[in-house]
């Protein structure tokens, strides 16, 4: 479907995406993880299939951002194993510039260079790290930023754009690396709900099109309708995991309190 609608998109693809259907493109086992005398990943196993949508939610100092850290070997873990698209990540010898290339993370803060303008700021990599021409990077660039709805943004700098079409950027420039995993880690927290809306709608339209993502969110509607698994972390363990109707029916006190207490 997406080779018809996008024609482009098979000649650029340099590494072909994962052909064993089925087989998890993440799996968490056992994964243990601590700050000096804290321990903030207790235990955590999660499996995550290709096109699924997981949504991490949890309160505050549950260890959310540390897990998504962990999968993209931020962070390196004391027990345990974790598989991202192929790579062993608690293996010493990982390849992180292949990591790189197959997985992208999202924050909160957007990162953008002040000095460049949208289009430049998605050229940089896939011009430094992936040999691309410029001419190459920038029709990438052009495609990408489309894709998220910027494309008449491509010339203006990061103060020129709002909150949520700065996240939009972020996004796209991610996009531009061809991942095979999204990592999200909370993009919406510093955006009011119009910009927000507009950022969950560009995730929202890249699950649709069978991107596998993890998302570390507050926004529970959002986790309810877009989610195929929702892991509710507490304590550094996964506590609760389900569909999003699991949200409507919490099966321990303390989802049932988070709950009350998010909504
Ligand atoms: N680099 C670090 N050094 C020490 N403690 C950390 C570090 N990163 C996170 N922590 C601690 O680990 C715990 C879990 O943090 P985090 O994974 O960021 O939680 P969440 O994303 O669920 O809010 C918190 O108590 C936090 O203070
Ligand atoms: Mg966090």
């Amino acid at each position: 479907m997406s080779a018809v609608a996008n024609p482009t998109r098979a000649a650029r693809e340099d590494t072909p995406r994962s052909p064993q259907a089925g087989a998890p493109v993440v799996r968490l086992h056992d994964v243990h993880k601590s700050f000096g005398a804290l321990k903030v990943l207790d235990g955590v196993s999660l499996d995550v299939g290709p096109g699924e949508v997981a949504a991490i939610i949890g309160q505050s100092g549950s260890g959310k951002s540390t897990a998504l850290r962990c999968i993209n070997a931020l962070e390196t873990i004391q027990q345990g194993t974790i598989h991202v698209c192929g790579h062993a990540i608690h293996d010493p010898q990982l390849d992180r510039r292949a990591l790189r290339r197959d997985v992208g993370i999202v924050f909160q803060s957007y990162n953008l260079f002040p000095h460049l303008t949208a289009e430049q700021n998605i050229m940089l990599a896939p011009t430094c790290v992936k040999g691309m021409t410029k001419a190459q990077a920038r029709e990438l660039a052009r495609e990408v930023l489309s894709h998220v709805g910027l494309a008449e943004k491509a010339e203006h700098y990061p103060e020129q754009l709002s909150g949520g079409q700065q996240q939009r950027v972020a996004i796209a420039r991610s996009l531009a690396m061809r991942p095979k995993l999204m990592l999200f880690d909370e993009v919406t927290s510093a955006l009011d709900p119009q910009l927000t809306g507009e950022v969950l709608k560009v995730m929202e339209n890249l699950a649709r099109e069978g991107m596998t993502m993890i998302l570390v969110t507050h926004e529970m509607a959002f986790a309810r309708k877009v989610a195929s698994k929702v892991v509710y972390m507490h304590r550094g363990r996964v506590w609760e995991t389900g569909t999003g109707a699991m949200l409507d029916d919490p099966q321990t006190p303390e989802l049932r309190a988070f709950i009350g207490n998010g909504l």
